[in-house]
């Protein structure tokens, strides 16, 4: 189904078209930016003045004059400089609700029907554990494959793990010398680093032993099986620990393709480059050189003097391979800011080595966690997993003090909820392109911008529906006549509506934020109804089912946008 504005938009569009016939006129509406200027606002007048060479309060009244105010519109009128101020009707609008109720994709424009996208998010390193980074992205990718599914989209998510390279070498060396078995069948992946750490030391200053981490490399490389037996092992060990991390956060992926399922393609992509003229030897190693470009950016490797290949080789090798194999509409990456220039140098390469599908770097700054957590100190960093017991361990002093009546069992089951929800929601409500730090009394807030906030806002009006069903046993509240005359009840039907359209923009802009920002506006005004109005104990059965109704829609709108970010939203709290 269209969304509010999209409807609006289509009776401007009409208008323009009775009372300017052929004029090309921008007809696309706006949520108004202030309760007194109505619900929604039409400013083309402006841009069309010039154009059609009268003035732009002209403009708007002639559009005015042909605007339709029976169905949705209630009424228009024309503000400032020639804006035109739209008010819905409370029964437009209450229509509009009852078609939503129906609709099996909770009112998200299905304007991805038919496109495929790639999304390359997470992608950790083998044998290293997941940063703060890695989280980040995969938070995010997972939430923006949500909301592009939402729209339609088929999306495959990717994990393009960090697999392959020159690091393999040194680590099977650091496995043979210094490797201590307890602490690997305690720990693996920060066994695997120490000792990556140790050889790395050590071919540092010991040109012998960096000679046989060659060596080991390129045996890896030529399919020595012990080495590929090893190699395979640090997989195993790392992907072990991640997807522990993925379960607890409710993460999957379709394919996980690291970068060692494409290495086979590098040679054959550095000779294309070179045939090409977009790459040449320089010092030894193979570069990519953009200094003629009308925007030129610093040269890139391909290809290393010692013939290992780069992050830029691997990257090129799979954007054709997916290319190839699923012809997607569009690839998004997922990544922190530090790797804009990696970007920017292969999509730029790509293209001109004949890629037409668009590709797009989503990147996030970094994300500064409490004191002591998530940090490195003396090379070991600190786990994820602990951030996510200790979110559990908040979360459950929450509802034990809010709900000391319930069955533990289900009681642990909220405090998970609760607790991933609000480590997930502290990163997504933010804007992810500016700095942010993360705080417990922010992120686990009862009553501000934060997940349990939400969840209890959408648990406590799913029970005012269940609390009328023990109680009004004969009244049907799902199929209620829907009205809309207080301002409460216009208002929280606003912002149901809203988050269709929300979903759009998050898409659009590559950020969860914009929807986050919509879900705890639909809270707001859900809990401003909910104070402001009776519903178990309005006098009139019309007027009780109606709101319990749309207790209903905020609820079932709340759990499903809650859902988008990956986010569950428990029967009780
Ligand atoms: N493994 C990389 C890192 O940890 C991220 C990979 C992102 N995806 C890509 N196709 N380059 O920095």
């Amino acid at each position: 189904m269209k969304t509010i504005l999209d409807t609006l938009s289509s009776l401007v569009a009409g208008a323009i078209a009775r009372a300017f016939p052929g004029a090309d006129i921008p007809s696309g509406v706006l949520p108004a930016t202030r309760p007194e200027f109505g619900d929604a606002q039409w400013n083309g007048a402006l841009a069309a003045a010039k154009t059609l060479r009268k003035p732009p309060r002209a403009v708007a009244e002639a559009v005015l004059k042909e605007l339709p105010l029976d169905g949705l519109l209630e009424k228009a009128d024309i503000a400032g400089p020639g804006f035109l101020n739209l008010t819905l009707s409370p029964a437009g609008l209450a229509a509009w609700l009852d078609e939503l109720s129906r609709d099996p994709f909770h009112g998200v424009p299905q304007e991805g029907a038919g496109e495929r996208y790639i999304i390359d998010y997470s992608s950790p390193n083998v044998a290293k554990p997941m940063h703060i980074a890695h989280i980040r992205s995969t938070v995010i990718g997972d939430a923006l494959k949500r909301i592009h599914r939402a729209l339609g989209r088929e999306v495959l998510g990717d994990n393009h793990l960090g697999d392959w390279g020159t690091q393999f070498g040194i680590l099977i060396m650091g496995y043979r010398r210094f490797l201590d078995p307890a602490a690997l069948a305690d720990s693996p992946v920060d066994e695997l680093q120490r000792i990556y750490i140790l050889s790395h030391a050590k071919a540092d200053e010991d040109p012998a032993w960096k000679d046989a981490c060659r060596a080991e490399l390129v045996k890896l490389q030529q399919g020595d099986p012990d080495n590929t037996a090893l190699w395979e092992k640090f997989i195993a060990l790392s992907m072990e620990e991640f997807n522990r991390v993925y379960d607890r956060l409710g993460v999957s992926f379709e394919m996980t393709r690291g970068e060692s399922y494409y290495r086979a393609r590098d040679p054959e992509i550095a000779s294309m480059l070179e045939r090409k003229g977009l790459a040449r030897e320089s010092e030894g190693a193979l570069v990519a050189f953009f200094d003629g470009d009308a925007d030129p950016l610093p040269p890139c490797i391909i290809r290393k003097s010692d013939g290992g290949y780069n992050y830029a080789a691997s990257d090129l090798a799979t954007v054709f391979t997916r290319n190839e194999d699923f012809a997607p509409t569009a690839v998004l990456y997922v990544t922190d800011e530090r790797q804009q220039l990696h970007f920017r140098q292969f999509f730029r390469l790509a293209e001109k080595a004949g890629n037409t599908t668009p590709l797009f770097h989503v990147w996030f700054g970094l994300m500064r966690l409490p004191e002591g957590l998530l940090s490195t100190r003396n090379g070991r960093a600190i786990k994820l997993e602990k951030l996510l017991d200790e979110a559990e361990r908040r979360a459950r002093e929450l509802v034990d003090a809010a709900s000391p009546s319930l069955p533990e069992e289900e009681r642990a089951a909220i405090a998970k909820a609760v607790g991933i929800g609000a480590v997930k929601y502290a990163d997504l409500s933010q804007n992810p392109q500016s700095a942010v730090s993360f705080t417990w009394e922010k992120a686990l807030s009862m009553d501000g911008n934060a997940a349990p906030y939400l969840q209890y806002a959408c648990a406590r009006a799913r029970s005012v529906a269940s609390k009328h069903k023990e109680r009004f046993p004969d009244e049907d509240a799902e199929n209620a006549t829907i009205l809309l005359d207080a301002p409460q009840e216009k208002a929280l039907a606003l912002a149901i509506a809203r988050i269709g359209e929300a979903v759009r923009e998050a898409a659009r802009l590559a950020k969860p934020s914009a929807l986050a920002e919509a879900i705890y506006a639909l809270a707001g005004a859900y809990s401003a109804f909910y104070q402001a109005l009776p519903c178990l104990r309005a006098e009139n059965a019309a007027v009780r089912t109606s709101r319990v109704r749309l207790c209903l829609a905020s609820s079932r709108m709340l759990s499903f946008a809650l859902g988008l970010l990956g986010i569950e939203t428990p029967e009780r709290i």
